[in-house]
């Protein structure tokens, strides 16, 4: 039994990561901790602010239980107990301060979807930082946050009667993209000056017109971009279950927008990135623009 199962994982894997992942060395666990850190800081004040803003009877109105706003502040202990223990891990230099945050949430709905993304990004993050780590007992703090993220961001699927995974692997996601995304909830220029720099990029950011996009629906993107408008572009949706990156039809109407058809059959939290090659596997090579994130429910029916 042992082996079949391992044969059938092994497949999976194969399945999964069928491209070599580049290893880029330029960047110190330090640097990996202060990215972490960073993220667990939106996390707090985007909890902390969601709490101050919304009572217990505004999470009823939208549709949450009663339980709702009790988990949310655990949730939020627990992200500030990330952020302590990941500074303990950098040491008493470099301290990381917090920076001003802006977030798009509108009413406690908006917040609780925007906390599942969130949280979804963390894991993935988490997901796609691991292997870069070299001291083995940072990796097991990362771990063991990661685990959590993940349990957070399927608990909060679950109170919005979204199915809690897309399938049997989650996404990993590059420093570049998970900071890409990070970086819409920073106000620019905020971070205080005594804070060590970010090691990462953020890509120019894509925008989608349409909300709540399903699966099959052609949808409108925006961007800033510098390549010429007759550099083909391709439109790579990432997502953790194989084959990993599903390449939509992409076509570009102007320097800064184009249209895309959303395949069929994705599922979960997905990222959609653009790109100027057609190799897209856990790699920035190629990336212009993104990702923006989506999130495609399946109903919980195995066929
Ligand atoms: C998107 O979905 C949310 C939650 O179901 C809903 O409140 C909102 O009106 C929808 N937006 C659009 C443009 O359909
Ligand atoms: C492109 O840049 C303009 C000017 O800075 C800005 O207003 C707009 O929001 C940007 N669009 C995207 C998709 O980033
Ligand atoms: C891609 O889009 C072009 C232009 O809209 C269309 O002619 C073509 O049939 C599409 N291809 C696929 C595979 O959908
Ligand atoms: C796309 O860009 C072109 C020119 O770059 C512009 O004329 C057009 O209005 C834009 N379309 C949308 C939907 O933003």
């Amino acid at each position: 039994m042992k082996s079949i199962f391992f044969t059938a994982a092994l497949a999976a894997l194969q399945a999964s990561a069928s491209v070599i992942i580049p290893r880029d060395t330029k960047f110190t666990d330090t640097d990996i901790l202060v990215f972490a850190l960073n993220l667990e800081l939106i996390e707090v004040a985007f909890y902390t602010g969601g709490l101050a803003k919304f009572s217990q009877q505004a999470f009823t109105t939208a549709g949450l239980p009663s339980v709702y706003r009790g988990r949310v502040q655990q949730i939020l202990q627990h992200e500030q107990t990330h952020a302590a223990t990941i500074q303990g891990l950098i040491g008493k230099s470099p301290v990381v301060r917090p920076c001003k945050y802006t977030f798009p949430y509108t009413d406690a709905a908006s917040f609780a979807n925007l906390a599942k993304t969130i949280e979804g990004v963390g894991t993935s993050a988490y997901i796609g930082a691991a292997q870069f780590i070299s001291e083995k007992d940072y990796l097991i703090v990362a771990d063991s946050i990661s685990t959590i993220e993940a349990r957070h961001a399927s608990w909060l699927a679950t109170e919005l009667a979204l199915t809690p995974w897309p399938g049997a692997f989650d996404r990993a996601l590059t420093f570049d993209e998970a900071f890409t995304l990070a970086s819409n909830f920073i106000v620019p220029g905020s971070c205080p000056s005594s804070n060590p720099p970010i090691a990462f990029k953020a890509n120019p950011q894509l925008v989608i017109q349409e909300a709540n996009v399903t699966t099959g629906q052609t949808i409108h993107v925006s961007f800033n971009i510098t390549t010429p408008q007759s550099t083909p572009l391709f439109a790579a949706f990432l997502t953790g279950v194989a084959p990993n990156e599903v390449f939509g039809n992409f076509t570009r109407m102007g320097k800064g927008n184009g249209t895309v058809t959303v395949p069929k059959g994705l599922t979960g939290q997905t990222y959609l990135v653009l790109t100027t090659t057609k190799v897209q596997s856990f790699t920035d090579v190629g990336v212009v623009a993104g990702p923006a994130v989506f999130f495609f429910n399946f109903p919980p029916n195995p066929n």
